[in-house]
């Protein structure tokens, strides 16, 4: 599977809200190995969400090893379809980056403790509970299918300034 363009803010596709998956099959599956191309082809990142590559559909990857988290990780790069919190609670005050703001960081809270139910690639349900960093995590990456960045819960003065980089940025890019 090749990589694709990864979508940088302010991007409109980046902010609409994504649709419920309604069969797992194997266009599903192909486009969680594009997606996992795309994030190890960018390097450094712990998850990406599909409309990040512009397809607004409900299924975003996680990759965070367990040993990097008290034992609580991904197994591998890991799809997430469908997600859905049934618990959250606690906070946790934590610095985001983001493939689609690349260079910048904000902070963010979010709770410190999930539960998420899911659909995995074989289209089963399943519910995984996280914490700290992987809690963290799902909830950035959930929160792209609902066409939201962390860059939107920064004062307007960081968003403007964050604006013009990456438009300077795009313009570079061509
Ligand atoms: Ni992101």
């Amino acid at each position: 599977m090749t990589a694709k363009e990864v979508l940088i803010w302010p991007d409109p596709n980046l902010s609409k809200t994504s649709m419920p998956i309604e069969e797992v099959d194997e266009s599903i599956r192909a486009l969680a190995s594009e997606l996992i191309a795309t994030m190890e082809y960018e390097g450094n990142s712990a998850g990406i969400a599909a409309p990040q590559i512009g397809i607004h559909k409900r299924i975003f990857i996680a990759h965070i090893p367990p040993s990097d988290n008290n034992g609580n990780g991904t197994n591998g790069p890991e799809a997430f379809i469908n997600p859905e919190f049934i618990l959250k609670e606690g906070d946790l005050h934590w610095e985001e980056g983001c493939l689609s703001i690349p260079g910048e960081r904000g902070w963010v809270t979010r709770s410190s403790r999930v539960i998420m139910r899911y659909l995995d690639l074989n289209g089963e349900q399943q519910e995984k509970e996280a914490f700290d960093y992987l809690a963290g995590c799902f909830q950035h990456e959930a929160d792209h299918l609902d066409g939201k960045l962390w860059i939107d819960y920064q004062s307007p003065l960081k968003r403007n300034l964050v604006r013009k980089k990456m438009l300077k940025l795009k313009k570079q890019n061509g």
